[in-house]
C-alpha cells in the first residue's frame, strides 16, 4: 500500500515573513493528520526559515529545484548539497515550469535527479504533456519520452526515494483540471512505463502525484482513483485553509 503524499509547490510565492507564517499555520492545522506524508516545497530564500518552524513536526520540507554540479562558478545556482544544509530533504525536479520556462531538457533533468540522489535529496520527477501534444495523440509518447530520459542511468535500487509526478501542462495554473478519469489514465502510463524502465517491484511502490489545479473540491476524487498516490499542488498550496482541506481529503480516502 502505498501512503498518500500531498506535496505544496510554492513557486515564486512568499516573502520570509510570509513563508513562516504559512508554515506556522500548517504545522497547527495539521497537527492530527498522520495518515497522509506532507511536503512543503517554498523558494531557496525561505528553505532554512521554514525548516526552523518544521523542525518539530512531521512535515517534510523540500526545494523546487537544484543545479546538478555540487560547487562551483554558476552564478545564481543553488546545489543539493546545499538545501539539505538550508534544511531540505526533498527537490521537485523537471518541473513544467522549469522545462518551458528556463531550458531544462529532458537531459539536464536527468543530471538532476541523479545529482539530487547523491546529495541525499529524495526526488519529485515531474512530467506531463502539453494541450498540443494531448491533442495530437501522443500523451504516451510524451510520457514514455521524458520518464526514458530523465530516468536514464537509475537503477532499480537506487530508485528507492524516487516520487513521481503527472503535471499535464494544460491543467497547471489553469484552473481547468483533468478529471478523474483522464488523470488516472495517465497515472496508469505512467506507472507502466516504469514498470519498464525500473522493473514492476518499483513501479508498484512508487508514488505517482497528480498535480494540475487541485482545489479541496476536487482533491477527494482525483485522490481515489488507484493510481493517484497524492497531489503537487500550487496554487491552493499557498493558503492554509485550502492546503489543509486537500490533505484531510487525502486522509478520508481509503484505497
Ligand atoms: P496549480 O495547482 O496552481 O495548478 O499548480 C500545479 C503545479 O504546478 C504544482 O507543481
Amino acid at each position: 500500500m502505498r501512503k498518500l503524499l500531498i506535496a505544496g509547490n510554492w513557486k515564486m510565492h512568499m516573502l520570509n515573513h510570509e513563508a513562516v507564517g504559512l508554515a506556522r499555520q500548517l504545522k497547527v492545522k495539521l497537527l492530527g493528520a498522520h495518515r497522509v506524508d506532507v511536503l512543503v516545497c517554498p523558494p531557496f530564500t525561505a528553505l532554512t526559515a521554514v525548516a526552523e518552524i518544521l523542525s518539530d513536526s512531521d512535515l517534510h520540507l523540500g526545494a523546487q529545484n537544484l543545479h546538478d554540479m555540487r560547487c562551483g562558478a554558476y552564478t545564481g545556482e543553488v546545489s543539493g548539497e546545499m538545501i539539505r544544509s538550508a534544511g531540505g530533504s526533498w527537490v521537485l525536479i523537471g518541473h513544467s515550469e522549469r522545462r518551458q520556462l528556463f531550458g531544462d531538457s529532458d537531459a539536464w533533468t536527468n543530471r538532476k535527479l541523479h545529482a539530487a540522489l547523491e546529495a541525499g535529496l529524495r526526488p519529485v520527477l515531474c512530467v506531463g504533456e502539453t494541450l498540443a501534444e494531448r491533442q495530437a495523440g501522443r500523451l504516451d509518447a510524451v510520457l514514455a519520452r521524458q520518464l526514458e530520459a530523465g530516468l536514464a542511468g537509475l537503477s532499480p535500487a537506487a530508485a528507492g526515494t524516487l516520487t513521481l509526478a503527472y503535471e499535464p501542462v494544460w491543467a497547471i495554473g489553469t484552473g481547468v483540471v483533468a478529471t478523474p478519469a483522464q488523470a488516472q489514465e495517465a497515472h496508469a502510463v505512467v506507472r507502466r512505463i516504469v514498470g519498464g524502465l525500473l522493473g514492476s517491484e518499483v513501479a508498484a511502490s512508487r508514488q505517482i502525484l497528480y498535480g494540475g489545479s487541485v482545489k479541496p473540491d476536487n482533491a477527494r476524487q482525483l485522490l481515489e482513483q488507484p493510481d493517484i498516490d497524492g497531489a503537487l499542488v500550487g496554487g491552493a498550496s499557498l493558503k492554509a485553509d485550502e492546503f489543509s482541506a486537500i490533505v484531510l481529503a487525502g486522509e478520508g480516502v481509503v484505497k
